[in-house]
Parts: structure tokens; C-alpha cells; sequence
């Protein structure tokens, strides 16, 4: 069973209904505006939001953005029930819930003018969410994909907490895009924090037993001293890594970022379609 048929109803437990660990703010609408600004605001045109949660962000694009249509999609079944009777109450045909795997969607080849990941990205081979992207987006069409940063040289791995979750470098993330014709525009440092899940997760004993091997919420003394050598800042119990965006795309080796280096745990990568 899908780890969501389970932790969506957690979620909505204790009242979030964005399902995202970095955030920009605690409220839902400030937090969403946010995105959409830092996706510069389009104001119509299609949208898929792949891995869409239960719709929370593509509610508020279209409420930003009225003559934007959005698909939301989620391979949860529970997810897409809540979806579709939420955009049913809204009364909007704009808003539309697919329940389908984002790597094989029905929207038809060329179809998008924007395709979102929003911390959704990890859960699948990035080349084949890369390939079906750039499938349905038309030419000039953007592709955003917020994610944890890792320096070019950082190794793919998976996340903690068994979920599966693929971390991907930026070399694998830009280099995957670029082989499907999606070439890379920016990418954006971005500000907030992860307090909200953080307090989530101390509150949760649910979300505590199904992901045991999660224990930032532990984080020991003598480990919070030895990151703050290594130059890692631990915020609230929670690593963030230390590195200059700049440099990912020009490929140079961690060690050799000094000076300019600022501190950014969340990015938001923008592609455009050839
Ligand atoms: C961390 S949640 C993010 C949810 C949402 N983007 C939000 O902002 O609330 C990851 C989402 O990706 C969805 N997902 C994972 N793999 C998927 C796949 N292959 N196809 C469609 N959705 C998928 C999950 O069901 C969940 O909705």
C-alpha cells in the first residue's frame, strides 16, 4: 500500500494539509502565494501538479490565477477522493484530480504549459518523471521541481525514514532534464523553514512508529558540535547542508566553495521545453 493511503489521514489530523517539509509559512495561502511568485506568477495556461497531495497547491494557483487549469495528480487513491470532492464543492471545472502515477499520465503530448514536483520528486527514476515532462509539456513550456540541494558531487542516495525517497544530486537532477530536451533556466535558493514538520513529527506517535529510524528529533549534543565544525548548520535539530547554488552548474567540488558560500537546505529548479 502507498505510505499516503495511511499518513494522509495523519496529516489532516493535525491539520496540514500540504504535505511538504520545507515551507515557506504556516499558513497554507501565504505559503502557496510564495511558490507561485517564485514561479513568477503565471496567470494562465495548463498546469499538472504531479505527486499533488490531496490539492492544496493547486487550489490556491488557481485562486491566484483564475483562468489557470490545474491537474493534480496523485497515484493515492485516498489523496484523489479528497481532491475530487474538494474541487467538486469549489464548482470550478479548472480543477481537476487525476488519479494516476505521474510517469504514465493521460495528458496528451504537448499539452502543458507548466509541470510542477513540489517534494515529489524523489519518488521516482528522475529520467522517467524527466521523460514524461517533457512528453506533455509543449515547447517554451516551464517545468518547476522544488527540492532538497545536494552538491554536485554528492552520491544519489535514498532519504531516511523508509519512505524510498530518491535525494538526488544536482548534476543528476539538471543532467536527467537536460537529456529530454527540458533545458535548465535557474535554480532558486529558498527561504523558510521545516519547523512545522518538525513539530509534526515530535507530535505524531503514528508518524514516529511507522518511520523508526527517524530520530532528528534526538539530535545529540556532541553530533550538533561536530556538524558545527564541518560548517553544517543544524537548525532546530535538523541538518541542513551548507552550499552555493552557483556552483552546481558549473561543477565545482564542495571544498572549493568558501567565501561565497551561503546556507540553503530547499531549491526550486526551473526547466524550459526546447
Ligand atoms: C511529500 S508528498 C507532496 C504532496 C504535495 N506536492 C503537497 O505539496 O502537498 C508526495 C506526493 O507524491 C505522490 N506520489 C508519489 N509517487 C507518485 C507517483 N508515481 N505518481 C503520482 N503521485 C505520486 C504521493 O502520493 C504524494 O501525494
Amino acid at each position: 500500500m502507498n505510505d499516503y493511503e495511511l499518513e494522509t489521514a495523519e496529516y489532516l489530523k493535525f491539520g496540514l494539509k500540504i504535505f511538504q517539509v520545507f515551507r515557506f509559512d504556516d499558513d497554507d495561502e501565504i505559503h502557496c502565494r510564495q511558490y507561485w511568485n517564485y514561479c513568477e506568477n503565471p496567470n494562465n495556461g495548463v498546469w499538472a501538479d504531479m505527486g499533488s497531495g490531496i490539492g492544496t497547491v493547486g487550489y490556491y494557483l488557481n485562486k491566484f490565477a483564475p483562468d489557470l487549469t490545474v491537474y493534480s495528480i496523485t497515484n493515492s487513491d485516498y489523496q484523489h477522493k479528497y481532491q475530487t470532492n474538494f474541487f467538486k464543492e469549489q464548482n470550478n471545472s479548472r480543477l481537476i484530480s487525476l488519479k494516476e502515477s505521474f510517469l504514465h499520465t493521460s495528458l496528451e503530448n504537448s499539452s502543458v504549459d507548466y509541470v510542477s514536483f513540489n517534494e515529489s520528486f524523489g519518488y521516482e527514476d528522475a529520467d522517467l518523471a524527466m521523460k514524461e515532462s517533457s512528453r506533455v509539456l509543449r515547447s517554451g513550456g516551464k517545468l518547476f521541481i522544488k527540492e532538497i540541494l545536494k552538491y554536485e558531487n554528492f552520491k544519489d542516495n535514498k532519504s531516511p525514514g523508509g519512505w524510498g525517497y530518491n535525494v538526488y544530486s544536482g548534476k543528476t537532477i539538471i543532467s536527467s532534464a537536460e537529456q529530454h530536451g527540458l533545458i535548465f533556466k535557474t535554480i532558486k535558493p529558498l527561504r523558510g523553514s521545516v519547523l512545522e514538520y518538525l513539530k509534526f513529527m515530535r507530535s505524531s506517535k503514528k508518524m514516529q512508529e511507522w518511520h523508526p529510524d527517524l530520530k532528528f528529533w534526538e539530535f545529540p549534543e556532541d553530533r550538533r558540535s561536530w556538524c558545527a565544525g564541518q560548517g553544517i548548520n543544524v537548525v532546530e535539530n535538523f541538518v541542513i547542508d551548507d552550499i552555493d547554488i552557483q556552483h552546481i552548474r558549473m561543477g565545482i567540488p564542495r571544498q572549493n566553495l568558501t567565501k561565497l558560500q551561503k546556507k540553503f537546505s530547499h531549491v526550486l529548479y526551473c526547466f524550459e521545453k526546447q
